[in-house]
């Protein structure tokens, strides 16, 4: 890597990534093995990723408690729980290369949780049919990004995790780098790349009660890939995760780890009744996250919540020993959000946008996104969800295609004889940034986002209808007007409004593409819920694929290949009983 100090950075390598949580770590990582010179750029302290939230587990059928996993098991059903919306053969790809993902995280040191022979303990997680989920308490996230940490630090991979993405460079359809500024001292950085790893996470943060914090997933990869020329696939399709705090108001949607019903938490109304009863009589709290959200939700829609609109999770009937152990991040948020002992008393909880099961359209072998050159990782990415994610598949999900994704991208970067850079497209980022700091424009961009997330939260929620997406998209509208007027005022403490007026661009569009998707999607499916439209349509078993220009046409989707098919499509027997950790 080269560094020309102006006060313009310009900086060349050989591949790029954008993002520095597990997916963009694992891909750099595999870079620099194969001896690529990569660079990593985040605009969060690479210990503090959005990673390392991640909780309860990642998922490979390693059968270390259940024998009979497999990974076609695995596969089925990942496929089942998406409601036949995933793409069977990311499916494959990722169920098949999962036990390497957890062997390449035992390498490099990873802490898993163990049972007293040395086994990894595998936990249950809601849908699946066996405990595959490996997990470290309820820090799993904290502890691959910190093994993914140490393993690129003792790569010499360099990472810069101030550097803000504004814009990829492409010229004839193909990537030449990307610009940005450093968020400290506001200085324009282009760096010159012949590849780009998109790996800056989804769009969650333009709900108002998310699991996100901040400045985490506002929507910046669809931005960036859809201004680069890609496209975006299901949008519209957003895990709404059952258990999100209600208290304090500025950490809304913080999460309470399914890990906490996986070990035997129960979730009442405020009438002190175990409504899964009602719901999912047989699975009960370890229900697919779908069901459970909108039986929560619909709990308190119909006036059985308590006075702040939440129901009730509890485990305090639990060992005190098993919540210090296997719950200690639950323990200690709440001590320390809510001064609440959940050994002792029950959390007010509610549904909380948790992730992004849409993301940037990208082809199953390598994640490339159809722009020569970009790819797309972890939860910027998609295709492995489709209308509802099983908890711990995330984790798994950037291991295998950060991997696989770095390999391919080291081979393209090495074989590519010419890249041909375009000034006018630098010229063009440059102007933008620009534009946001001169400009006399009296909005605020942090007033606008809250007032989108408050759109999105009303009119796109766990329930929708067409009405309230169409009332949506009109506030969006005046909304993409005001911020036409943002200007942003970085001070002597740094550039953080810039980026916020960043943030506002990339969640104004996926609040675009989210809002037409779902519109477009005239069903109800998994965590898409239409009052209008209450049954399955099975014409449209397939993917709505958004871009600016165009926007929504629909994808049908191939069947899943023999050695899972079956499987899949066999009636559900992942009853949990007898399978808690505990
Ligand atoms: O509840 C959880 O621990 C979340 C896990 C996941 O989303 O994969």
């Amino acid at each position: 890597m080269s560094t020309t100090h102006t006060s313009e950075r310009r900086i060349a390598t050989s591949v790029l990534v954008i993002g520095t949580g597990g997916a963009g770590l694992r891909a750099a990582i595999e870079l620099a093995e194969r001896g690529v010179e990569v660079l990593a750029v985040g605009k969060r302290r690479k210990h503090d990723a959005h990673t390392t939230l991640a909780a309860g587990g990642i998922n490979a059928a390693l059968g270390t408690m259940d024998p009979e996993d497999s990974w076609q098991q695995h596969a089925a059903d990942t496929l089942r729980e998406s409601y036949f919306l995933a793409d069977p053969a990311i499916v494959e790809t990722v169920t098949k290369n999962a036990a390497r993902g957890i062997e390449d995280l035992e390498r490099w040191g990873m802490p898993f949780a163990r049972e007293a022979d040395g086994r990894i303990s595998q936990r249950f997680f809601g849908a699946h049919k066996y405990r595959r989920t490996a997990y470290a308490g309820d820090y799993t996230g904290l502890q691959m990004q910190r093994t993914l940490v140490r393993r690129a630090t003792e790569l010499d991979v360099p990472v810069i995790d101030t550097v803000y993405i504004t814009r990829i460079l492409v010229a004839d359809g193909r990537v030449f780098g990307a610009c940005g500024f450093d968020i400290v001292d506001g200085s324009p950085v282009v760096i010159h790349a012949d590849a780009v790893i998109l790996a800056a996470g989804g769009h969650t943060r333009i709900w108002r009660h998310t699991s996100s914090r901040r400045d985490e997933n506002t929507g910046d990869s669809f931005r960036l890939a859809a201004l680069a020329g890609g496209r975006i696939r299901d949008a519209e399709l957003v895990q709404f995760h059952p258990s999100g705090l209600l208290e304090p108001d500025d950490a809304a949607g913080t999460l309470v780890s399914e890990a906490a019903r996986g070990e035997g938490g129960i979730l009442r109304n405020a009438l002190g009744e175990r409504y899964m009863e009602r719901y999912d009589a047989e699975r009960m709290e370890l229900s697919t996250r779908d069901r459970v959200a909108l039986a929560g939700y619909t709990e308190i829609a119909e006036g059985r919540g308590t006075p702040k609109g939440g129901v009730y999770l509890d485990v305090s009937h639990l060992p005190r020993e098993t919540i210090f152990e296997k719950l200690p991040r639950v323990y200690r948020s709440l001590i320390e959000l809510q001064m609440l002992d959940i050994t002792e008393q029950a959390i007010e909880i509610a549904p909380t946008a948790h992730y992004s099961m849409g993301g940037v359209w990208v082809r199953a072998d390598d994640h490339g996104t159809g722009v020569d050159g970009l790819y797309a990782i972890g939860e910027a990415s998609s295709g492995l969800h489709g209308a509802n994610r099983l908890g711990g598949n995330s984790l798994i999900e950037l291991m295998v295609y950060g991997r696989i994704t770095g390999e391919i991208a080291a081979e393209y970067a090495t074989n590519l004889e010419h890249v041909r850079r375009d000034p006018a497209a630098v010229d063009e980022a440059r102007a933008e940034m620009q534009g946001f700091l001169a400009g006399d424009g009296l909005e605020s961009p942090r007033r606008l986002q809250r007032e989108l997330r408050n759109v999105m939260s009303k009119h796109a929620g766990v329930v929708r209808s067409g009405d309230g997406l169409e009332a949506g998209l009109r506030e969006l509208d005046a909304l993409e007007e005001r911020a036409r007027h943002v200007t942003a005022h970085p001070d002597i403490a740094g550039f953080d409004d810039l980026a916020h007026t960043f943030d506002l661009q990339g969640s104004l569009l996926a609040a675009r593409a989210t809002l037409e998707s779902a519109i477009a999607r005239t069903e109800t499916r998994g965590c898409h819920n239409r009052s209008d439209f209450p049954e399955i349509d099975e014409s449209l078993r397939g993917n709505m694929v958004w871009t600016r220009e165009e926007g929504v046409t629909f994808e049908p989707l191939p069947e899943a290949p023999e050695s899972f098919r079956d499987l899949a499509s066999e009636a559900a027997d992942d009853s949990p009983v007898g399978k808690l950790v505990e």
